[in-house]
């Protein structure tokens, strides 16, 4: 689905991602796993098109997407929920999920309510809050929220950035159960955490990136037994 070749990345201060090759298949959860500052969400952003590729492939469903906008990203498929969850905190949990469908114009209104009632029923605890400014959710909830209106657009395969970031153990857990069900039904999820033991117990494969290069990379239950990764 999605194929990464060599990419290289990075900011006006200096390149951060160094010829990052990696591959995430359909109906796989592929972790990414890295400490605090080693370019996670760099490559995240580069990417669904936030930031531009400095060298290097990214092929998408067999598309080369490495010089397409975001916006066309998410329309082929290709969905990013940032770290932070970066949510509307201003507007309605509605409005937030109605801003996901925005990009696919030809979606209909009808397709859009279907997707919407879709969400609720995953996410019930947000049906109630509906008309209810999106910053007064608690960071579960805001979470469920970030994820649900990534939902909206029907990805095909969806980059978590941090998901379980500052949430309760059992709030982590209810999330980790939830990208489980995700690539259950189909979605296939680049997962990337500091969080390696949770991640890689729900993932297939995973990559160990360090300082911005991949430094490991393998079946999830290898990982998750190499001395790198069991002493964390
Ligand atoms: N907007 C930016 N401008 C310049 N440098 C940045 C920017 N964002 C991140 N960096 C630098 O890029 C490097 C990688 O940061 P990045 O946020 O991608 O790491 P990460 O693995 O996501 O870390 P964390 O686990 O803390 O989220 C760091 O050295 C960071 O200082
Ligand atoms: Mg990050």
């Amino acid at each position: 689905m999605l194929m990464v070749e060599k990419l290289n990345a990075g900011y006006e201060s200096g390149p951060v991602i160094h010829d990052v090759s990696l591959e995430v298949r359909a109906g796989e959860i592929v972790a990414l796993i890295g400490a605090n500052g080693a370019g996670k969400s760099t490559l995240a952003k580069a990417l669904s098109g936030i930031l531009p590729a400095l060298a290097g492939g990214i092929r998408f469903q067999d598309q080369s997407i490495a010089g397409l906008p975001a916006p066309r990203r998410v329309q082929l498929g290709l969905v990013h929920v940032p770290e932070g969850r970066q949510i509307f905190a201003g507007l309605t949990v509605a409005q937030n999920l109605e801003l996901g469908a925005y990009g696919l114009r030809r979606q209909s209104a009808a397709a859009a309510a279907t997707r919407t009632e879709a969400v609720y029923a995953r996410f019930p605890v947000l049906r109630p809050r509906a008309g209810d400014v999106a910053g007064n959710l608690s960071g579960g909830q805001q979470q469920m929220l970030a994820i649900g209106r990534a939902l909206m657009s029907d990805p095909k395969v969806l980059i978590l950035d941090e998901p379980s970031l500052g949430l309760s153990p059992i709030l982590v857990k209810q999330i980790f159960e939830l990208i489980a069900s995700l690539r259950n039904q189909g979605i296939a999820i680049l997962l990337s955490e500091q969080n390696a033991r949770m991640s890689l117990a729900i993932a297939d494969r995973g990559y160990v990136l360090e300082n911005g290069r991949i430094m490991l990379s393998g079946a999830a239950a290898a990982l998750a037994k190499s001395d790198d990764i069991a002493t964390r």
